[in-house]
């Protein structure tokens, strides 16, 4: 086992195409589709470059990619994000990468202006270890769409506020109006 701490990495290689098949393969939760659809994300990425808007965190132990997640901010939203994937090689499960990622990512989101992550997941019993996670890093149901994936699979979505950027208006207001100076 590696003592090296965890690196993160936010550029996206080609190579990355093969690094996140891989990821989310290790898992044993998603299905082929699945997994191409993660992979394509990897590509819009490549195409359009840094103003793509799937952002990347990649977990690295030495340079060797452990983890990853990709989010995003919601279009036609003010400051809403979502998460769309957060996979750990399962070999590495329960060394806290995930939760790891999980802060930076947040941190990411929040210094970009976002409030509030969204994630979607499944209401099937493979997904309840992750359903599980998503608790312990703070974030709460908000919503089911029942039978939305198939009959018996609903979706499930979390959400966790992220800290206001501004700090709060002092007790008794503001006494000079605001862009008056
Ligand atoms: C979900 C996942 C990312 C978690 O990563 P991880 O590195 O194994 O998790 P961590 O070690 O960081 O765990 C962080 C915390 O969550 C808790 N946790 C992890 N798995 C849990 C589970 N199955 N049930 C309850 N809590 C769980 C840990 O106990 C830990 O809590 P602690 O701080 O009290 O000890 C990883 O298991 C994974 O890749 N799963 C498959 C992919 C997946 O389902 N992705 C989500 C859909 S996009």
């Amino acid at each position: 086992m590696s003592h090296h701490p965890i690196e993160f990495r936010y550029e996206v290689r080609p190579e990355d195409r093969g690094v996140v098949r891989a990821l989310v393969e290790s898992t044993g939760v998603f299905s082929p589709i699945e997994v191409e659809v993660a992979v394509e994300l990897v590509d819009d990425r490549l195409e359009i470059g840094a103003q793509c808007d799937y952002k990347f965190v990649f977990a690295e132990l030495d340079h060797r990619a452990v983890g990853y997640t990709s989010y995003g901010p919601i279009a036609l939203t003010a400051a809403s994000y979502d998460l769309y994937w957060i996979a750990v090689d399962k070999a590495c499960h329960g060394r806290k990468i995930g939760q790891s990622l999980m802060k930076k990512t947040e941190e990411l989101i929040h210094s970009a202006g976002g409030q509030r992550v969204y994630i979607e997941t499944s209401s099937r019993h493979p997904y309840a270890p992750t359903r599980g996670f998503y608790l312990r890093c703070g974030y709460h149901e908000e919503a089911r769409l029942k039978d939305f994936y198939a009959p018996g699979d609903d979706k499930v979505i979390y959400v966790k506020q992220l800290q206001p950027l501004l700090p709060p208006v002092p007790l008794g207001g503001l006494t000079e109006p605001l862009g008056q100076g």
